[in-house]
C-alpha cells in the first residue's frame, strides 16, 4: 500500500467529490434517451457542473495554482502551477449510455506533468501517478506491458472525428495497424482511460491524432510512472505541438514509430 503524497490526495477527494454528481446523473440517462428531446443538454450541463465541482475542490486546497479545463478554458494564477481539467473524458459513452467514461485531472509544475488521476466512477477504478512516486490502480503498482512484438499486442485509438482536418490520414494509420495486429484494434471513446489502460498493462500501445491537452495530460504521467513512453508520431517529446501521441509499453514504441513512417 503507497502513501499517497499531499496534492494526490487533494485530486483524489475532487475527483470522489466530483464522481457522485456523474454517477448519478449517468443513472438518469436511460429515461432520457427516450425521451424527445434527447439527453444532449442535459450532458452538457452534468459536464459543467462537474467542472465546477472539480475547480471548487481545487482551488479551495491550492488558491494560488492557475487552471486549465476543457469547458471554462484557463484561469490565471500562479503560472508555474496549473491543474490541467477534463471533467467527463468519454462524454459520447456517456451520452448513448455506455458506462464507459471518466474524470481527469493532471497538474503541471514548470509545464512538466508531475501529478495525474484519472477515474472511472462506473468502475470505481482509481489511476493515480506521481513523478518518481510510480503508478497505482487502486492502491496496487501499475506496469506497463512487456509485449515486444507487435503483431501480439493490442492496440487503441480514438477519432478521427468527421470534420477532423487529417481524416484521411488518420484512417490511413488505422488500416496500416489493422493489417499488422492479430487483435483487431480498439476504439472505446475515452482517451484518458486509453492510456490508464496502457500504463495497467491492459493494452499495449495507443494512439490518436488531434488531442486537447486535457485528453491526456493526467495519462502522459501514469504511462511513464508505469515504464511506458509517451512521444509524437516521430518519436519525440512533442506530443503537445503537433496534436500526435503515442503512449505504448517500454518494447514496442519504437516499431510502432515504424509503422507510422
Ligand atoms: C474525447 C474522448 C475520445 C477522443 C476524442 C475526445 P471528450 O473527449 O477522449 O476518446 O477520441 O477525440 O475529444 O469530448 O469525451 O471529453
Ligand atoms: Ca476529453
Ligand atoms: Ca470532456
Amino acid at each position: 500500500m503507497k502513501l499517497n503524497s499531499a496534492n494526490i490526495n487533494v485530486m483524489v477527494k475532487a475527483c470522489r467529490k466530483a464522481s457522485k454528481t456523474v454517477i448519478r446523473d449517468f443513472g438518469e440517462i436511460e429515461n432520457l434517451q427516450v425521451s424527445l428531446k434527447g439527453p444532449g443538454d442535459f450532458v452538457t450541463n452534468c459536464d459543467k457542473k462537474v467542472e465546477k465541482i472539480l475547480i471548487d475542490e481545487l482551488l479551495k486546497a491550492r488558491p494560488s495554482y492557475s487552471i486549465l479545463s476543457e469547458e471554462i478554458g484557463e484561469i490565471n494564477n500562479d503560472d508555474s502551477f496549473k491543474w490541467i481539467i477534463d471533467p467527463i473524458d468519454g462524454t459520447s459513452n456517456f451520452l448513448h449510455g455506455v458506462p464507459h467514461f471518466a474524470i481527469s485531472v493532471g497538474l503541471e509544475h514548470n509545464k512538466e506533468i508531475i501529478c495525474g488521476i484519472i477515474y472511472d466512477p462506473i468502475k470505481d477504478e482509481m489511476f493515480t501517478a506521481e513523478k518518481g512516486n510510480g503508478s497505482y490502480m487502486n492502491n496496487q503498482r501499475m506496469r506497463v506491458s512487456s509485449r515486444s512484438k507487435l503483431e501480439d499486442c493490442m492496440i487503441f485509438t480514438g477519432g478521427p472525428k468527421r470534420d477532423a482536418k487529417n481524416r484521411e490520414l488518420a484512417l490511413k494509420e488505422y488500416y496500416k495497424f489493422s493489417i499488422k495486429v492479430l487483435t483487431p484494434i480498439r476504439k472505446l471513446g475515452s482517451a484518458s482511460l486509453d492510456m490508464a489502460y496502457v500504463a495497467a498493462g491492459r493494452c499495449d500501445g495507443f494512439l490518436q491524432r488531434n488531442l486537447n491537452y486535457w485528453d491526456v495530460a493526467a495519462g502522459i504521467i501514469l504511462v511513464k510512472e508505469a515504464g511506458g513512453f509517451v512521444t509524437d508520431f516521430n518519436g519525440e517529446n512533442e506530443y503537445i505541438q503537433n496534436k500526435t501521441i503515442l503512449a505504448t509499453n517500454a518494447k514496442i514504441n519504437e516499431e510502432m514509430i515504424e509503422v507510422l513512417k
